[in-house]
């Protein structure tokens, strides 16, 4: 495919195409936006005339036949994301589907399956990993920078009012037959992700709690505080932990190995430092040897003859501030791009969706054990309240 030509397609124009994914697409010189679809007529129209996309529809299957579309981004609610994902890998068309993959292990593994059949690139919209500061926390801990990493946990608190009331197009969130869940499902996809790929290795089993504590049942019925322990195959620990009550929204991640720690923090200023990133490493760096990362972005930039004199880069804290723009979704429109025209491998594979939706499933299964849950699952785990739609032939 030349550049220039990736003819792209949204549905759902709800609140996560309306901020991420269609500024990023027409800022894209390689794709045109030429089709949206939404349920609601409206709202497919009003994104159609606003982001100038030449065809709306309302039934994707109908966009799927007539759009000549290349590729799709699915930011719709996490209940229809199979039948729309599976459909469009059968069109041919190459997908990003919004985090969480799918709500069950069953949906997520299917949506795999089919694109793997019909040879399209599917990426989930895990936007963390695109996230400057974590690829930098990744290329460190690769570069073995604080040695083994063997403990890590990853949050993200955010009260249910800050997106329902102010972002959110529709209240499928607070519906659990529709979403499956809240802390473990929607921000907990985020942080499974991101503390999987951090750590280089697939969970091996996973113990967790997740229940609704301060939300009143006519509210939702969803959980709204998750906690899990997860394991890694190669041996190390990590816990995740998410809840939908904090009015401060916090999403932090901490990676501790045996010659340092690396801190980062997307979304909002964490509480232990005031960077979005700071690094402390043991290693007997000096000015000159630092990984480049650090060299180039340590905040403040230290006046030399205080490099000189104190050696100030050796066994303390560095906060690295890193460059804001592109943002993470531009970065990640554009990685998607890339994949397609240089038939690349996508950052967030549908494995990689579908193994952090097996995480999700077994935090269920283990509230209904008390025990911990092997991966990959035999069976397919369905959240409480949560209603699967049949597979569409
Ligand atoms: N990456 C992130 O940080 C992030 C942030 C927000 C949402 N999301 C994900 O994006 C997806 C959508 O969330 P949102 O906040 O944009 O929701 P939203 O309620 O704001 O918008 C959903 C849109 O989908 C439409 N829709 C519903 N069913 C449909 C169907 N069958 N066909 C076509 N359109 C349909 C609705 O009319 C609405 O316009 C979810 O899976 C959510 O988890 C990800």
């Amino acid at each position: 495919m030349s550049t220039g030509d990736v003819k792209m397609g949204v549905i759902g124009c709800g609140s996560i195409a309306e901020i991420a994914h269609f500024p990023s697409i027409v800022q894209r010189k390689e794709a045109s936006l030429v089709a949206v679809c939404d349920s609601n007529a409206e709202r497919a129209h009003t994104a159609a005339l606003k982001w100038g996309a030449e065809q709306c529809y309302t039934d994707y299957r109908e966009m799927y036949r007539k759009a000549a579309l290349d590729a799709v981004v699915i930011a719709t609610p996490n209940n229809v994301h199979r039948n729309q994902a599976v459909a469009a890998a059968r069109a041919g068309i190459h997908v990003v589907v919004e985090k969480p993959l799918a709500v069950t292990n069953r949906e997520a593994w299917d949506i795999v399956e089919a694109c793997k059949q019909a040879g399209v690139k599917l990426m989930v919209g895990c936007d963390r990993r695109f996230w400057i500061h974590n690829q930098w926390a990744k290329e460190l801990i690769d570069a073995g920078v604080i040695g083994r990493l063997l403990m890590s946990r990853a949050s993200l608190h955010e009260h249910w009012y800050n997106y329902q009331n102010h972002v959110a197009a529709t209240d499928f969130r607070l519906n659990c037959r529709v979403a499956g869940g809240a802390a473990v499902n929607d921000t907990g996809a985020h942080v499974i992700d991101l503390l999987t790929w951090l750590n280089g290795s697939r969970v091996k089993r996973v113990v967790g709690v997740a229940r609704r504590m301060a939300m009143p049942e006519d509210y939702t019925l969803c959980d709204d505080t998750a906690l899990a322990i997860v394991e890694f195959e190669n041996g190390a620990l990590g816990t995740i932990s998410c809840n939908r009550f904090s009015p401060a929204v916090n999403q932090a991640t901490e990676l501790c190995g045996t010659e340092g720690t690396i801190f980062t923090a997307t979304d909002a200023t964490n509480p232990f430092q005031s960077w979005p990133m700071a690094v402390y490493t043991d290693k007997d760096y000096t000015v000159d040897t630092l990984p480049q990362i650090l060299k180039d972005y340590r905040w403040p930039q230290l006046f030399w003859v205080e490099d000189i004199v104190d050696d100030t880069v050796r066994k303390r804290w560095v906060p690295i501030c890193p460059p804001r723009y592109p943002n993470n979704y531009d970065r990640m429109t554009q990685h998607f791009l890339d994949c397609i025209i240089n038939d690349k491998e996508p950052l967030v594979s549908g494995e990689d969706g579908a193994r952090a939706i097996e995480v999700m499933c077994a935090v269920w299964k283990s509230m209904r054990t008390g025990a911990w849950v092997n991966l990959p699952l035999e069976e397919e785990i369905v959240p409480p309240h949560y209603e699967p739609l049949p597979p569409e032939e």
